[in-house]
């Protein structure tokens, strides 16, 4: 692997690939977890890096993710293959008896090229797909349930929240009543539908009118921003003390969470002079920053457009 700068593994390419792998200082009998195997470029790099006694365990809620997995480390002992949300993995440490043993976390946020790519998920704008967008198609509700059961001010919230689009009333009104119409059955028809409800002339060139608006319902669909919250508040526990945590985000949102949790564990609890310590702040871990911010070089971002937008942030557990 070692001068490989991009990879590609089938349609998805991996983004800051050697940066993150490498802030994570990999030991060779070390427990390390990808939280979001994808199509495994992260892992691949991971996993020779390990030596007999050191264990990778992959993660993933998307079940075509979960079968490249499968095909690529069923027969490995190292390596644990586990299908669910990342929110899960506490849970799963518990039961597998790792819980404060994990030396290296990797979470690369969002979906991968084949998600956005296949028609058939629901999540493309430019191909039709059913209205879906579920990472885990087995789980939750589809985008078409979703619509059903929402009102015109729940889905501009969701648009401005989760989107930050500026004509999120104008696009939830006209989404709805196409809905309502029965216009509405593909994700082409929903793309048109939320170019059609932007005026032309306040439209960017250089992005499709509904990439704000679909990235918000992806969002809304598979409650991502609920499920990194919820990891947020405890992936410290899961970490020995000198593991790490790798965090690649793709907008924002995500990033100002991070940012924000990142920066609270790293600094020491400022407490009042003579007031009580509580047993919650002294027992809190504390984190380190290792990498503030980084983002992809210029040559990545040349041979892999979609990477622009990616911000990886790096911490070390020191308490
Ligand atoms: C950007 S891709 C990861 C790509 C991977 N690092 C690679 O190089 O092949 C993100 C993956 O995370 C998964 N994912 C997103 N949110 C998740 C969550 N809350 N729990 C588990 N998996 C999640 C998606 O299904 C997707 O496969």
């Amino acid at each position: 692997m070692a001068g490989v700068y991009c990879l590609k593994m089938g349609s998805h390419y991996t983004v800051l690939l050697h940066e993150s792998i490498d802030a994570l200082k990999i030991q060779a009998a070390g427990c390390y977890i990808d939280a979001t195997y994808g199509r495994g470029g992260h892992a691949a790099l991971l996993r020779p890096q390990l030596g007999p006694a050191g264990r990778l365990i992959v993660v993933d809620q998307d079940p075509h993710a979960i079968a490249d997995a499968e095909a690529k480390y069923a027969q490995d002992p190292q390596v644990t293959i586990l299908q669910g949300n990342f929110a899960k993995i506490p849970a799963h440490l518990r039961a597998l008896g790792l819980w404060g043993q994990v030396n290296g976390i990797l979470f690369d946020l969002g979906v991968s090229s084949p998600q956005l790519d296949e028609a058939a998920r629901g999540f493309s704008f430019m191909r039709a797909g059913p209205l879906d967008m579920r990472m885990d198609n087995a789980c939750g509700q589809p985008l078409s349930e979703r619509l059903a059961g929402t009102t015109v001010a729940e889905l501009t919230r969701i648009l401005y929240d989760y989107g930050e689009e500026r004509f999120a009333p104008k696009i939830a009104a006209a989404i709805l009543r196409a809905w309502q119409e029965g216009a509405l059955q593909t994700t082409l028809d929903l793309s048109k539908c939320v170019a059609a409800a932007i005026p032309a002339h306040l439209q960017d060139r250089h992005k499709h009118p509904a990439t704000r608006t679909f990235q918000a319902l992806r969002l809304w669909v598979n409650q991502e921003l609920e499920s990194l919250e919820a990891i947020l508040q405890c992936f410290p526990d899961l970490l020995a003390i000198g593991g790490r945590v790798a965090w690649i985000s793709f907008h924002s949102l995500e990033d100002r969470l991070i940012k924000n949790r990142l920066q609270y564990l790293s600094q020491p609890a400022a407490l009042p002079r003579g007031l009580p310590i509580l047993e919650a702040d002294r027992s809190l871990p504390r984190m380190q920053m290792c990498i503030k911010m980084q983002k992809p070089s210029a040559t990545e971002i040349a041979e892999n457009p979609r990477s622009r937008s990616a911000i990886l942030r790096v911490a070390e557990r020191i308490g």
